[in-house]
């Protein structure tokens, strides 16, 4: 997969870089041809001999060589490469990168890339939690920029959780997903993609109150949803966010415009009423497949009783009811199925009447709030496109795109 592939790997100055020498060695491995760029602090923490060896090329990490004064041309270096991956990123490249910094070889080099980057971000756990640097990667996500999540775990400073760099084989794994996805002919986008479009999209999951205190809830983010919503926006189209309790924001985009709402009866009756002026509709939301049939006026108490049985009704399926109505809408539905997936998602998709169906795959038996996933699309034709695990970002930017081309193949077939 990598074969070929020209990679920028830039190094900075954090504990992690040690890992770097692997990381480099699996590139290499698989084939890239890896030019390696490191800021002066990274020298600290790896030699520049090391990675010369392994990569077989000399280091660059000053703008001049010293000795010859030979000029290293990070415009050049930026047009050369496939791909720039930054790892370990700490918290301060990352910073510079957000805002521009170019005061070393790496970040000139990131400002003049014309390639895809990605960073896999290093540091203590207090750094990876502040405001700064959750504000830099969403600015960095925002331009575009991969980001490969740090895991949880000890870290250097003995503390525990997250803001350890991803492992050398996990960084390489993503880096072969994210180009196979691009070569899928993502790099292909547009702004006016989908320009005149109007898309209904569902998100995050939906509260059943129980009494005026408790509710009936699951763990959705709603974060693949207002990524989808981002794409289209992105892409020129207009979106109907209708999104049940989430707290991230909503994507910064006029074009976008959010419908709060609590309950699976509440996220029915908006869908139905706008289906009618859309082109298509995403169901991304986990909506609950029950209610407490009544909801108490007052909180329940417990006071004398050893059990509460709690009476629970039907929810409206939303996707099933607008695949009833659909007309040449385009609908997308998603599964989350823990055996037969295929053969379950298929059917849910017949059942439903959608034309496409995107079927996660639960990791470590997650989905729900984690920043990665796995899926496969399954459009009617049952012909299938499975991406492994990737940022949810990215993994929108695939859907969109399946959307898009489904579309246009409709059209050719009428
Ligand atoms: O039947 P199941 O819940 O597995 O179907 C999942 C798909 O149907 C998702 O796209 C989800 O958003 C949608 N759905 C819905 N209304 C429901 C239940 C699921 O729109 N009540």
């Amino acid at each position: 997969m990598l074969k070929g592939k020209h990679i920028i790997l830039g190094i900075t100055g954090g504990i992690a870089a040690y890992k770097s020498a692997m990381l480099l060695r699996l590139l290499i491995k698989r084939g890239a041809e890896v030019q390696v760029v490191m800021t002066p602090a990274a020298k600290e923490f790896i030699t520049p001999v090391t990675l010369s060896a392994l990569s077989g090329k000399p280091v660059i990490s000053q703008f001049f060589t010293a000795n010859s004064g030979e000029w290293h041309s990070h415009v050049d270096l930026g047009l050369w490469a496939d791909l720039m991956l930054v790892a370990p990123a700490t918290a301060s490249t990352l910073a510079k990168m957000a805002t521009g910094v170019a005061d070393n070889m790496l970040v000139t080099t990131y400002l003049s890339a014309k390639a895809p980057v990605m960073v896999a971000p290093s540091m203590d756990l207090d750094m990876f939690a502040h405001p700064t640097t959750a504000r830099n990667l969403e600015t960095l996500r925002r331009d575009g920029v991969e980001i490969i999540e740090p895991g949880s775990g000890e870290l250097a400073s003995h503390l525990i959780g997250k803001g350890r760099m991803a492992e050398p084989e996990e960084i390489v794994e993503r880096v072969e997903a994210f180009l196979e996805a691009r070569n899928a002919g993502i790099a292909g986008k547009s702004d006016s993609d989908m320009k005149g479009q109007r898309w209904l999209i569902t998100a995050g999951p939906t509260f059943e109150n129980i009494d005026p205190v408790r509710f009936i809830g699951n763990y959705s983010s709603g974060k693949t949803g207002f990524d989808l919503a981002a794409e289209i926006a992105e892409r020129g189209g207009e979106v109907l966010l209708v999104a049940g309790p989430v707290t991230i924001p909503t994507p910064e985009s006029p074009l976008v415009k959010r419908i709060n709402v609590r309950s699976a009866v509440e996220m029915y009756e908006v869908c139905l009423k706008e289906f009618e002026m859309c082109d298509g509709a995403i169901m991304s939301a986990a909506v609950a497949d029950y209610r407490p049939e009544k909801c108490a006026e007052r909180k329940i108490k417990r006071e004398g009783e050893e059990e509460l049985t709690l009476h629970l009704v039907r929810n409206p399926d939303i996707a099933a009811s607008l695949g009833r109505i659909k007309g040449d809408r385009f609908l997308v539905g998603f599964a989350l199925e823990s055996d037969h997936e295929l053969e379950n998602a298929c059917s849910k998709m017949e059942r439903k009447n959608l034309d496409c169906i995107v079927m996660n795959s639960l990791r470590d038996g997650k989905c729900f709030n984690v920043d990665t996933n796995s899926i496969t699309i399954i459009n009617r034709d049952l012909a299938r496109k499975k991406y492994s695990a990737m940022d949810k970002r990215e993994l929108a930017r695939l859907i969109v795109e399946n959307i898009i081309d489904e579309q246009k193949r409709k059209k050719k077939e009428n």
